[in-house]
């Protein structure tokens, strides 16, 4: 049995920016994903190559969320293959989580950035273009249905637990959740690739211990 917290109050998710629940926007996970390939919900589709939706296994127990596409994700059309993901596939495979067995998808399904030079800079999604992608989140987790969603980084996190919700405060804690049978939340495996030499060890071997705590859904 899992060991479970519950969300100190109902009201965090009420505060989210996002709406609630919807209908899925499709009946299938590869529907859903060609619908999400011609998205304008928001303008990011604008300066995006391509709609990056969630990918993975079809019947996922665990199922992951980031914040949104970095640069390589844009190119590629798939969620974390740039350095984020490669940190994040380390970690799971040192916590004895099968990536393949699992599904990973973001807040938001298009890159946002602005230009340094030759190099295009990530930027935050603000509260419309969260509103706006989560239609899709909310597809992705009604037909998959995992037990467990993991939000990875504040970003997920406010948008699924609510905004008032703080990850350095409850990260790693499995809670009950109408998102899904349990959630949980942890930090952004970009974090470590910022954090100073000093503490990139130690963060990592955190963001472990955290992932260790789904291995009884893996
Ligand atoms: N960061 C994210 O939040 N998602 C990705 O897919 C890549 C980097």
């Amino acid at each position: 049995m899992p060991k479970v917290t519950k969300p100190k109050s109902t009201r965090a998710s009420k505060t989210s920016a996002a709406p609630q629940p919807s209908l899925p926007l499709a009946t299938t996970i590869d529907a859903a994903r060609d619908r999400a390939a011609r998205c304008k919900a928001c303008d990011l589709y604008k300066n995006a190559t391509q709609t990056v939706f969630g990918d993975g296994a079809h019947k996922p127990k665990i199922m992951f969320v980031g914040e949104q596409p970095g640069d390589q994700e844009d190119q590629q059309g798939r969620p974390f293959v740039g350095p984020a993901g490669k940190l994040l596939n380390s970690a799971l495979e040192k916590a004895g989580i099968d990536r393949a067995k699992t599904y990973v998808t973001n807040t938001v399904k298009h890159f946002k950035w602005e230009p340094r030079g030759k190099r295009r800079i990530h930027k935050k999604p603000n509260g419309t273009e969260i509103a706006a992608c989560r239609p899709w989140l909310n597809t992705e987790i009604a037909l998959l249905k995992p037990e467990v969603v993991v939000c990875l980084g504040a970003t997920a996190a406010q948008a699924l637990l609510g905004r008032t919700f703080r990850v350095t405060q409850r990260r790693g804690e499995l809670m009950k959740s109408s998102v899904a049978p349990f959630i949980m939340a942890t930090i952004h495996p970009s974090s470590i690739l910022r954090a100073p030499e000093q503490t990139r060890h130690s963060e990592m071997a955190r963001f472990i211990d955290d992932l260790k705590k789904l291995t009884q859904f893996a």
